[in-house]
């Protein structure tokens, strides 16, 4: 190969209508047709991505071209949005839902997914909290771990999977203040514990490539993260798979302050272990200057192209392909599809509370579905949400469309009121008119799918605009209101979620969300999600989640000289965990046993389940651990194990959750169990006031 041919497979540019970043140096097709470009992202339609891969394979080398592509929550069949599926709180259907989304992209030509993005997120200010599995590092690597092989399956080079890119590569959640791009401020500790785990965890699985994050760690930039990429993921964890930059981000490492030009950017990202440079010039342009100013060896740049290579031969593209990709699956799968996106969305839609008993709403005569979100305002897109793939909007009916079907009866009148982004434009009067005379009113309030993800941070994340006032009028009018809100994130709106007879958070549910809410309001089904991040009552908490480490003054109420505001409560409007039928659970009765456990024994919990509901509902139980004595410290929770318990109405249930005595360790690398006193705590969500508490004691034997 010669240094142009090596450089082209370390080259990925973005073709088709649709980029996801801005364009710094436009690349056009002829570079693949002179054999100067390895992989392309955004080309979407099987006819087109056939075109351009016919081009690679007609160069010298007829190296085939790997198409890249966001498919992040579906790729046709949009499924919830990962914040929303991660509160479903179900490795079987988080691997599904991969699956399909796999297999529909495959089909279309595409080899290599940029998800699942494992950021943990404790700030609902960051747009992509959206993305991701929430606040905590347990969930986020059982997520890792479901969706790696759900996207990937046994065999990569199989017609149903992609490969899949674990992102950020690492800490890109804990941007300052929440402001996307910001760098990050972390400590060595929390590096360790919270945000390398799910990365590990994807690595574990088999993930075939890496993407490191935009952001820098103590001054030095993910993309230049030798420590981490070369040693941490390589050399530590054994990762040989690609690693592939962010968009332009090899570029920006000028902009960062760290590379004087792009050929120190260039050497700084091949030496750190970057292989593939996502749209920047850097490799095209600045590699070759770096191999005459010595900045770089030969060898890395061949050990690059090897892995990339490694890659294209594991999708399976040297042998023949078929001249066009084998196009859509045969329709008698789409119903599946939208059977699996409806369970989907019934799983991770969560009822924030039922203060007024609301639900089931029984046989209304007259619905009112009012606010933006009510019917196709934002257009379908505020269904099924930001990164959606080439899902169609119009594939997600909207919920007036999915109340005439539920409930055939009834008359469904439906009034937008106000805008979903900003203030004025406000027909809250028409919007009141149509409200006063129903016996149900659903309040569609939230953010719009494009204020939620990249680049979309909030520094206010409440519901945009006159939302809040045409709450009020509606609530004015002491109708029995349901408030569905639809967002990316918890929405900061303590006053106007308080004032509704029942809340529920459809979050961006997907194409099926509408029937979906339909039949949870019905009562076909229950609300089956949980929230997979503490919910702030207000911006001054964030951040906020569950596993603080202990304060030394931890609150007392009678004690002004502990941890606390002296206007709000510590805890959050909601906590991690939360949601199901209220009161609908009871657990009791828990033991823990054998109470003193040596390294290699496994820990039984068991724990009573009774249901007081009148519909079969899954109860989630939580198991956190404490450890009781630690230095460095340990969190207060730490979530270690979950398990949804089916339970038929008014049955009662023993349920055993098994915990190897290892599970007590922290979730850093190479931590050893420490001796000693370790509290269990079982509960239905993060609440620690409400647990059962019992204690193990860990000895070294
Ligand atoms: C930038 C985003 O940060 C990343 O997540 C995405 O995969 C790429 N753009 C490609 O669209």
């Amino acid at each position: 190969m010669t240094l142009a041919e090596k450089i082209g497979q370390l080259t990925m540019i973005t073709l088709g209508d649709q980029p996801t970043g801005p364009i710094a140096d436009p690349v056009t097709i002829a570079e693949v047709h002179a054999g100067r470009v390895g992989s392309v992202l955004n080309l979407a339609g099987p006819e087109r991505i056939a075109q351009v891969q016919a081009l690679a394979r007609a160069t010298r080398l007829g190296i085939p071209l790997v198409f890249g592509l966001d498919v992040v929550h579906g790729y046709r069949t949009v499924f919830p949005v990962p914040i929303a599926e991660a509160g479903a709180f179900d490795p079987t259907l988080w691997r599904e839902t991969a699956r399909v989304a796999a297999a529909e992209a495959r089909r279309q030509g595409i080899h290599l997914t940029f998800a699942p993005m494992l950021d943990i997120a404790r700030d609902p200010r960051w747009g992509r909290i959206v993305e991701g599995p929430g606040e905590d590092p347990w969930l986020a690597a059982r997520f890792a771990a479901a969706k790696v092989t759900g996207f990937q399956g046994a065999d990569l080079a199989a017609p149903d999977a992609l490969a899949a890119t674990a992102k950020h590569f690492v800490a890109y959640g804990a941007a300052v203040a929440g402001r996307d791009y910001a760098g990050a401020e972390v400590s060595a500790t929390s590096l360790a514990e919270v945000y390398l785990p799910p990365f590990r965890a994807a690595v574990e699985a088999g993930v075939a490539a890496v993407m490191p994050a935009f952001s820098d760690i103590d001054g030095v930039p993910m993309t230049a993260h030798a420590a981490l990429i070369a040693g941490r993921l390589r050399r530590v964890w054994g990762f040989d798979g690609v690693v592939i930059s962010d968009w332009d981000a090899i570029g920006q490492l000028v902009a960062h302050g760290v590379a004087a030009d792009l050929a120190e950017a260039a050497a700084l990202a091949l030496r750190a272990g970057v292989d593939i440079d996502m749209v920047s010039a850097a490799y095209r342009r600045g590699l070759p200057e770096a191999l005459d100013r010595g900045l770089v060896e030969p060898e890395a740049i061949d050990a690059a192209v090897l892995r990339v290579l490694a890659l294209k031969e594991r999708l399976g593209l040297f042998e023949a392909e078929p001249v066009a990709p084998a196009g859509p699956p045969p329709a008698a799968e789409a119903a599946g599809r939208r059977a699996l996106a409806r369970h989907a969305a019934e799983r991770s839609t969560v009822l924030l509370h039922d203060r007024s008993s609301l639900l089931p709403v029984g046989s209304p005569r007259r619905i009112a579905v009012i606010g933006p979100f009510a019917r196709a305002a934002g257009g379908g897109s505020d269904r099924i949400g930001p990164w959606a793939g080439l899902g169609d909007p119009d594939q997600a009916s909207s919920l007036p469309a999915a109340l005439r079907a539920r409930f055939p009866d009834a008359e469904i009148v439906s009034r937008v009121g106000v805008d979903a982004h900003r203030p004025g434009r406000r027909d809250i009067a028409g919007a009141v008119a149509a409200a006063r005379q129903a016996d149900l009113v659903l309040l569609c309030l939230g953010e719009p799918a494009d204020w939620s993800g990249e680049a979309a941070s909030r520094a206010e994340p409440g519901l945009p605009g006159d939302q809040p006032a045409l709450a009020e009028a509606i609530f004015a009018l002491e109708r029995p209101t349901v408030l569905i809100l639809t967002g990316g994130r918890p929405l900061i709106a303590s006053a106007v979620i308080d004032r509704a007879g029942t809340a529920l958070m459809a979050w961006f549910g997907g194409t099926e969300i509408a029937p979906a809410l339909a039949g949870i309001l019905a009562g076909d089904v229950p609300a089956g999600g949980r929230l997979p991040v503490s919910w702030p009552r207000s911006i001054g908490q964030i951040p906020i989640f569950f596993a603080e480490r202990p304060s030394g003054r931890p609150f007392a109420p009678d004690n002004p000289f502990t941890s606390h505001y002296l206007d709000q409560p510590n805890a959050p409007h909601f906590p991690f965990g939360h949601g199901g039928t209220p009161g609908a659970f009871a657990l009791s009765d828990l033991a823990v046993a054998p109470v003193t456990v040596g390294p290699a024994e496994e820990i039984a919990i068991a724990v009573t389940v009774a249901s007081t509901a009148a519909r079969a509902e899954d109860a989630v139980v939580f198991v956190f651990i404490q450890a009781l004595k630690a230095l460095p410290n340990r969190p207060v929770l730490e979530l270690r194990a979950v398990e949804r318990v089916a339970l038929a109405p008014g049955e009662t249930r023993r349920a055993t959750l098994r915990l190897p005595a290892a599970a007590l360790d922290r979730l850093g690398d190479g931590a050893v169990p420490e001796p000693g006193r370790y509290a269990i705590r079982v509960g239905l969500d993060a609440d620690r006031s409400r647990h059962l508490v019992a204690a193990v004691t860990l000895e070294t034997r």
